[in-house]
């Protein structure tokens, strides 16, 4: 079995390792991300265990970051994590070593998501090291002052003009509008965390025009 891509369409990602999230929205995310940050906060910190359980809900790529520094620590990691379930990503730094650990880890056929990216060499080297995903992070591109939806676009258009075939996995998403612009900028992917998702479902427009058009079938005579 190989890892699930939906390709030709953009992936929807929950930015998550809560169980109960992933349970809520599993019919409309197409994978799950996870970092070590988000894994510190769960009670149950068996990482294996909880990657386990995704995969029994989510039929997609599950991203799983290293926590070792080194390249063979990396790689052992790594291979080890790419044991649990064939969805899972091997999240890796953009570091000297995390990208030659993702050109290791992808000539044997294991799948990686190039995290802490920040810039367009990190994600040409990225690309040429066989990364499945590479993660730009808009929010902290944003935090300091810079704009995180150009280092995307950027990203989208240097892998066209070249054709690298790795997907462009906009992270760091903060709020709806960077859920937008990263899409019309042409990322392939998108994770999100709940908050930001729970907004797709609501519109006061959608709920005002609800309202009236039951109240206008409740007044009409074919009650
Ligand atoms: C996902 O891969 C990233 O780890 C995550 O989106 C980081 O988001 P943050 O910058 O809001 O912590």
């Amino acid at each position: 079995m190989n890892l699930v891509i939906l390709e030709g369409i953009v992936e929807i990602f929950l930015d998550t390792a809560d169980i109960g999230a992933i349970e809520r929205y599993k019919d409309f995310i197409d994978g799950v991300t996870t970092n070590p940050t988000i894994l510190s906060k769960q009670e149950n910190e068996d990482v294996q265990k909880i990657a386990l359980e995704i995969s029994k809900l989510i039929n997609g790529p599950i991203s799983v970051e290293v926590i070792s520094s080194d390249f063979d620590d990396m790689v052992k990691e790594g291979e080890s994590l790419a044991k649990i379930h064939p969805n899972i990503c091997v999240k890796l730094p953009c570091t000297f070593d995390g990208l030659k650990a993702c050109k290791n880890l992808s000539n044997k056929g294991i799948a990686t998501n190039l995290t802490l990216c920040f810039s367009v060499p990190q994600a040409i080297m990225a690309a040429k090291c066989g990364a499945t995903y590479v993660s730009p992070f808009v929010g902290r591109v944003d935090d300091i002052g810079q704009d995180g939806i150009n280092l995307i676009s950027d990203i989208v258009e240097v892998y066209n003009v070249h054709g690298f075939e790795t997907r462009v996995l906009s992270a760091s998403i903060r709020n709806i509008n960077h859920f937008i612009q990263a899409a019309i900028a042409g990322t392939d992917a998108i994770t999100i965390p709940e908050n930001v998702l729970q907004q797709f479902f609501i519109h006061p427009l959608t709920d005002i025009g609800l309202k009236k058009f039951m109240s206008d079938w409740n007044k009409s005579k074919r009650k």
